[in-house]
């Protein structure tokens, strides 16, 4: 049997899915990309699972993108598989039911910006530097970088991090919207497993119903986003959660939410 290039781990409800391979500054290779994918899947059907904390091993990297040695030597068509695969990973930890936070610990380039932008959270260490450096390789970016980060931070950011390919550093993705919060370097671990603790006490189904709406009015029209939006406030009316939610306010008590 081959190592995974994942550890999975989990701290009470909080899973966390570290990519391994920190000699390669945790570069996705096709067996990486293939093997978050089943995590993020087997993660979403964990019922004790109630929030995922994703990161990358060792000191310097979340993940160095994608993995150029292995891409070096594509066809045409092989490159646009290998776009196809990480794309399809990415879309399903985007489409996660329950909440993903990104702890950006060190370089978060190319595909490790790209997957640090699908998770619906990010948190980044003080000495994160993050950025779209494919154009040095005469690339472009292929998991959906040049669309997430339009949608997350504007054209302008879009333009300016693909085209020059320069990395920035944390303090100002914070600026530019692309990570929710900087934190010491030091302090990363404790302050994005005290977020994710918080996410997992929160009531699930209702955690679920904002994940859907965003996604589904970010690529739809305001109109029938509004819609979904109503329909899924009424269906959250149908939980045990929602009363105890309610109730517990009503009666000046903490809620005990059961995912019900
Ligand atoms: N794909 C494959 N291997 C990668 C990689 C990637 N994206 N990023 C880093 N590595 C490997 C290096 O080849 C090196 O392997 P080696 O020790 O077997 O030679 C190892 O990781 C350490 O990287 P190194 O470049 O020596 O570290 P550094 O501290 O000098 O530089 C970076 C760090 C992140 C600036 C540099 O590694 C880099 O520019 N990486 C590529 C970033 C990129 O272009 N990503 C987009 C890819 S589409």
């Amino acid at each position: 049997m081959t190592d995974s290039p994942l550890l999975i781990a989990d701290r009470d409800a909080v899973r966390v899915v570290t990519v391994n391979r920190p000699d390669k500054l945790n570069a996705l290779d096709a067996a990486t990309l293939d093997a978050l994918h089943d995590a993020f899947d087997a993660a979403a059907d964990d019922d004790a699972v109630r929030a995922v904390v994703l990161t990358g091993a060792g000191p310097k990297a979340f993940v160095a993108g994608a993995d150029i040695a292995q891409m070096s030597g594509l066809t045409p068509a092989q490159g646009r598989d290998f776009a196809l695969r990480g794309q399809r990973m990415m879309r399903r930890v985007e489409k996660m039911p329950k909440p993903v936070i990104a702890m950006v610990n060190g370089f978060a380039l190319g595909g490790g910006l790209e997957l640090a932008m699908c998770c619906h959270l990010r948190i980044a260490a003080d000495t994160a530097k993050v950025g779209q450096p494919e154009i040095n390789l005469g690339l472009i970016p292929g998991f959906g970088g040049t669309q997430r980060l339009l949608r997350l931070a504007g054209r302008a950011a879009v333009l300016e991090l693909c085209l020059t390919g320069a990395p920035i550093d944390a303090a100002r993705a914070q600026q530019l919207g692309i990570v929710n919060r900087v934190v010491p370097a030091a302090d990363l671990e404790a302050e994005t497993m005290k977020l994710a603790a918080q996410l997992a006490a929160a009531a699930p189904l209702a955690l679920r119903g904002i994940l859907d709406c965003v996604n589904v009015g970010a690529d739809c029209a305001l109109a029938e986003a509004m819609e979904y939006e109503a329909a899924q406030f009424g269906l959250v009316f149908s939980t045990e959660d929602m009363r105890e939610g309610t109730r517990a306010f009503l009666e000046r008590r903490k809620p005990e939410f059961r995912n019900r």
